[in-house]
């Protein structure tokens, strides 16, 4: 289901798209406030000592920015940004030749940190901790270790998946901030500014349906705005009223809170094979032919989010609510089952707790 409109995942074509929407400096970035001043503060800090910045870690579901504030945070500081992935390192020597090739104060980025290999993360973390690493050359008794000091230099790494780090690398952070899904207000915001610069014109109105729709996710408000804006075009002028923005979004299937029909065969799925739940993800994702990491990364933290599921220590469980938002009334069994899960404290319902991607799937 990689072509669903509503993933927060990437894709490549739409990466030339995205460029030109991203933001450079930090005031440009919308929302996740906290974030961002602790983030303003350790730049600043940093600058008055002269010194490189500590390693950072992002943490999120896909789309919300991860990528976006970690280019940011080179540009505010004035440093070069270095680009790799978790699954581009493929052996320890690829990490060597990119470590020693560093200068003061660059920052390599790292995406999808998790991963990195575990031998690969063994050459890390003594880079991260020592700014060294040591290189064995040679084999049998003729073998040699040489000791390579490299500079201060910072790595940022990004994951949608924290609970996958090994705690010895979560440790050589200096700070980590987990992305949470982004206010509708914020949402609004991130729609309006893209709307400017891709010269599209859309009212208030139109701009409040499309950010509604988006799940809270900037890379799905800026795809649905680049759809609607084709319909607007074709259909209506090329104005995006909320009348526009509603038709336009109904004919992609995507509802007033931004599920689709994968979202509802997810929920249908738990309630009509599972009785509600508790089932664990892995059969949540047999049940509908989805790939597990799509139901972790992309389906599960936003019907989380909207409390329509909830994550109990046997699995997961549809709510009240998310049978109400498909019309269904649970069985007598299901409701007094949920009753008793939800009373247990270790459920998570509602809005995105910090453990949330602290867990690895049930
Ligand atoms: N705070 C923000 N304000 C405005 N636009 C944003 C913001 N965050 C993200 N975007 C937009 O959303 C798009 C996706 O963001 P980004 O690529 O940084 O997400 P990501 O978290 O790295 O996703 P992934 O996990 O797939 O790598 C960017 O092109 C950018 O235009
Ligand atoms: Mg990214």
């Amino acid at each position: 289901m990689s072509e669903r409109t509503i993933s927060g995942r990437g894709r490549d074509e739409e990466r030339a798209f995205e460029a030109t929407l991203r933001p450079r400096k930090l005031p440009e970035y919308i929302g996740q406030e906290k974030v961002k001043e602790n983030l303003q503060i350790l730049i600043d800090a940093a600058k008055a000592r002269k010194e490189p910045l500590e390693h950072l870690l992002f943490y999120g579901p896909p789309g919300l920015g991860k990528t976006t504030i970690s280019g940011i945070v080179a540009s505010e500081m004035n440093v070069n940004l270095r680009i790799t992935s978790g699954p581009a390192i493929e052996r320890a020597g690829d990490l060597v030749a990119i470590l020693t090739n560093l200068k003061r104060e660059d920052i390599l980025f790292i995406d999808e940190i998790h991963r990195l290999n575990r031998t690969i993360e063994e050459v890390l973390y003594p880079a991260m901790e020592d700014f060294a690493v040591d290189l064995v050359t040679g084999k049998g008794p003729t073998a040699q270790s040489i000791h390579l000091k490299l500079p201060r230099f910072t790595i940022i790494g990004a994951t949608t998946r924290l609970a996958l780090l090994s705690s010895p690398l979560r440790d050589r952070f200096g700070a980590v901030y987990r992305l949470d899904f982004y206010s509708q207000d914020a949402m609004e915001q991130i729609v309006k500014r893209s709307a400017l610069i891709l010269k599209v014109d859309i009212d208030e109105e139109g701009a409040s349906e499309v950010a509604r729709r988006s799940r809270g996710t900037p890379r799905i408000a800026n795809r649905l705005l680049k759809r609607v804006r084709d319909f607007a075009q074709v259909r209506a002028g090329g104005k995006i009223t909320r009348d526009v923005a509603n038709e336009a979004l109904q004919r992609l299937d995507i509802d007033e809170l931004g599920l689709d029909d994968g979202d509802r065969r997810v929920l249908a799925a738990i309630i009509d094979k599972f009785d509600g739940g508790p089932v664990g993800i892995e059969t949540i994702a047999a049940a509908t032919s989805e790939e597990t990491d799509a139901i972790m990364d992309v389906y599960e933290p936003y019907l989380l989010q909207l409390g329509f599921i909830a994550r109990t220590p046997r699995g997961r469980v549809v709510t009240q609510r998310g049978y109400e938002h498909l019309s269904r009334k649970p069985s007598n069994r299901a409701k007094e089952r949920l009753g008793l899960l939800l009373q247990e404290p270790a459920a998570v319902t509602g809005p995105v707790q910090g453990s949330l991607w602290d867990e690895t799937a049930q």
